[in-house]
C-alpha cells in the first residue's frame, strides 16, 4: 500500500473551488507546452502541460494538464523532440517508459519510497538530465552530456559526426542514483566502436549492433 498523499489530495481541493468561485490563480508560467508523463499504481498518465507542476504532484496535474491514459499494450519506444519529465515509483514502469527510448533533455523525478535496484537505462541522444530524489527531499541536480563537437540539432538524432566518423550518443544511468543523497556524475568515453567489448558487464551490450562506419559516445550517469 502506498500512502495516500493527503496535502496534494487537498491543494487539489483548494484549487477546485477557487476554480468554482472564479478566483484566478497564478502560476508559474513556462514558455510552452511540456510533456509529462507519471505513473502511479499501474496506470501510465501522458501529459501536455502549460505551466510548471509541482513535482508528484498527480491530483494537481491531472487537473491542470492536459492528460491521458497510456494502455501499456499500446506503448511504443518514441522519440521525445521537446523536454520530457516523468514521474515515477519503481524501476519496472519506468524501464517501459524510457528503455532504449531517444530524449535529449530530460527530467526524472522519484516519487516513490521504496530504494531502487542497481539496473541500467539505456537512453538515446541524452544530453540535459535533470533528477529530484525522494519527493524532492534533497535539491535538484543536473547534468549536461556535450562532448566536443555538439551542437543541438545534432542532439536531436542522436548523432554527430566528427571526421567524417558518426557517433551515436548512449547514456545508460543508474536508477539507484535515486535513493538518496549523493552528488549526480556522469562519465563520458568517446569514440567506442563495440560496446560489447568495451563494457562487457553491461549484460546486455548484445542489443547494440554496429555498422562499419559508426561509433558511440558511451555516457554513464550515477
Ligand atoms: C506522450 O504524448 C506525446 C505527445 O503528446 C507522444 O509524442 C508520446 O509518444 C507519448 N508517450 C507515450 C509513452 O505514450
Ligand atoms: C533495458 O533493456 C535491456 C535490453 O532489453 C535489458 O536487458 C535491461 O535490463 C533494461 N533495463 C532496465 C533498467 O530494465
Ligand atoms: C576513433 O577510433 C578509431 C579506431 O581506434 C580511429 O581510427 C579514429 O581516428 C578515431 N576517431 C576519432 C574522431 O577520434
Ligand atoms: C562509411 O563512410 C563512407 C565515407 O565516409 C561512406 O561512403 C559509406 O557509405 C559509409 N558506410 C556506412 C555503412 O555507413
Amino acid at each position: 500500500m502506498k500512502p495516500i498523499v493527503y496535502p496534494a489530495f487537498s491543494i487539489c481541493l483548494t484549487l477546485i473551488l477557487a476554480t468554482f468561485l472564479g478566483i484566478h490563480i497564478s502560476f508559474v508560467r513556462s514558455q510552452k507546452n511540456h510533456t509529462l508523463i507519471f505513473t502511479k499504481e499501474n496506470t501510465i498518465r501522458n501529459c501536455s502541460c502549460s505551466v510548471a507542476i509541482r513535482d508528484c504532484d498527480y491530483c494537481l496535474a491531472n487537473l491542470m494538464c492536459n492528460c491521458k491514459t497510456v494502455l501499456l499494450s499500446t506503448m511504443e519506444k518514441t522519440t521525445y523532440k521537446s523536454h520530457l519529465t516523468i514521474w515515477f515509483t519503481d524501476t519496472s514502469v519506468l524501464e517501459m517508459l524510457l528503455n532504449f527510448t531517444r530524449v535529449w533533455d530530460l527530467k526524472l523525478s522519484f516519487c516513490g519510497t521504496t530504494p531502487l535496484p542497481t539496473e541500467y537505462l539505456a537512453i538515446w541522444g541524452l544530453q540535459k538530465l535533470r533528477v529530484n530524489k525522494v519527493k524532492g527531499r534533497f535539491p535538484e541536480q543536473s547534468v549536461t552530456i556535450s562532448s566536443s563537437s555538439n551542437n543541438d540539432k545534432e542532439g536531436l538524432l542522436g548523432m554527430h559526426n566528427k571526421d567524417r566518423q558518426m557517433f551515436a550518443h548512449i547514456s545508460f544511468l543508474d536508477t539507484s542514483l535515486f535513493n538518496g543523497y549523493s552528488l549526480l556524475k556522469s562519465y563520458s568515453v568517446e569514440n567506442v566502436s563495440s560496446i560489447m567489448k568495451h563494457f562487457p558487464s553491461l549484460l546486455y551490450s548484445d542489443v547494440f549492433s554496429t555498422s562499419d562506419n559508426e561509433s558511440y559516445v558511451v555516457t554513464f550517469i550515477y
